[in-house]
């Protein structure tokens, strides 16, 4: 308890210290304003879904060359995977490596709150969780992507809920399972067992506190203020560790995240610890009933996921724990690889902007892709 106090408060102080030029200037910074400055070739795409939702895909482009697919965690944004500059964005490291990077953006995150028809003012733009994210939004990115390159295949790689809604679309619409050469989960986000993340759990005990706030008073974007942007919320989020975090970088950190999630993410993600499966959003028995035919919302079937998986994960992540991933890897239909961060203090957030994230989880990324390729290669 100690400790949460003097690292809450050596965060508040962080937040407000002074900060040097860079710094202060990539936290105002786009993704593709970033990747423009470090001197990368950025490029923006759009992508409609079958339902409307118009995406922004950024680009590190390498045309003719292997395209890779990353997607986000929820609150965040492409900007994740190049915030921490040229040294340790994953992104920036793919590309030096020959790869074409995309990177996309979740419907109703601050790149994509668009839509043809509905405007976010509305409240039915924010209808939507995870659950959609997985059908509709990563299926429209991955044929965009294949249809621009003339690729037929790509790799995947996710973070947190960027693995959750993979593991919707690839059993939801297993189709897609082909299009796949690998798929790598940075903290995967499944069924919540032995969850320990505080706010995620506050969440599933106030579900129906929250779910009635929320329509009473119309609110269905799920933001926090400035304030509580700062670090000590992810803390709260994603597990403790000051080692990891460069403080220097906070302000790019909070100037990127949160970018913007909808209520029924929180809600759904909070379902899944409350009852600890793995299963579509509950709208209760008489709703369910007439939005699945059924009293309770099916269950995801990871066993329909043929495209091989690859996990890699923490012991100190409270969103993803050893517990949940293990039995994870067991329910997945082509599980291929476990991999526990060598590092027990490592936690959710540190997959990607971690101060030694490049020796400890990135340089394992690229063995596995390399690995794959070659076993792609032998198929064919
Ligand atoms: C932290 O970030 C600053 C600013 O980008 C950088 O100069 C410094 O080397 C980083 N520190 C570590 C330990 O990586």
């Amino acid at each position: 308890m100690l400790k949460y106090f003097v690292v809450t408060f050596t965060l508040l102080f962080a937040c407000k210290a002074a900060v040097d030029k860079d710094v202060a200037e990539d936290a105002l910074l786009t993704t593709p304003q970033l990747i423009k400055k470090y001197g990368y070739p950025d490029e923006t795409h759009q992508v409609e879904t079958e339902d409307g939702y118009i995406l922004e895909v950024h680009r590190i482009a390498r045309p003719g060359a292997q395209p890779i697919y990353l997607q986000h965690g929820n609150l965040d944004s492409s900007g994740t995977w190049v915030l921490m500059g040229p040294n340790l964005g994953l992104g920036y490291y793919l590309w030096e490596l020959g790869y074409d990077i995309w990177m996309g953006n979740n419907r109703g995150n601050r790149y994509s709150k668009k839509h043809k028809t509905l405007s976010p003012s509305d409240s039915s733009f924010w209808d939507f969780s995870w659950h959609e994210i997985g059908i509709n939004d990563l299926p429209a990115t991955i044929d965009y992507i294949l249809g621009h390159t003339g690729f037929e295949k790509l790799h995947y790689i996710g973070h947190s809920q960027g693995t959750t809604s993979f593991f919707v679309m690839a059993s939801e619409r297993p189709e897609y399972n082909d299009k796949i050469i690998s798929m790598q989960a940075l903290a995967p986000v499944a069924s919540f067992i032995d969850i320990k993340s505080p706010y995620i759990l506050y969440i599933a005990t106030w579900l129906e506190a929250v779910d009635y706030w929320s329509t009473m008073f119309g609110v269905n974007e799920f933001s926090a203020n400035d304030e509580l942007a700062c670090a000590n919320d992810l803390f709260l989020i994603g597990g403790f560790d000051q080692a990891q975090l460069n403080y220097t970088m906070l302000p790019v950190i909070n100037g990127h995240t949160p970018a913007g999630a909808s209520v029924k993410q929180m809600l759904h993600y909070g379902q899944l610890a409350r009852y600890k499966n793995f299963c579509q959003y509950d709208y209760g028995w008489y709703l369910n009933f007439f939005q699945y035919f059924s009293y309770f919302p099916p269950c995801y079937d990871l066993k329909k996921i043929t495209a091989p998986v690859i996990l890699h994960h923490a012991t100190n992540d409270w969103l993803a724990p050893s517990y949940d991933v293990n039995q994870l890897f067991e329910d997945l239909g082509n599980p291929r690889g476990k991999y526990l961060v060598p590092y027990p203090e490592f936690n959710h957030f540190d997959f990607i902007w971690g101060i030694d994230s490049r020796v400890l989880v990135h340089n394992k990324i690229v063995s596995v892709l390399k690995e794959l390729e070659q076993e792609e290669k032998s198929k064919n």
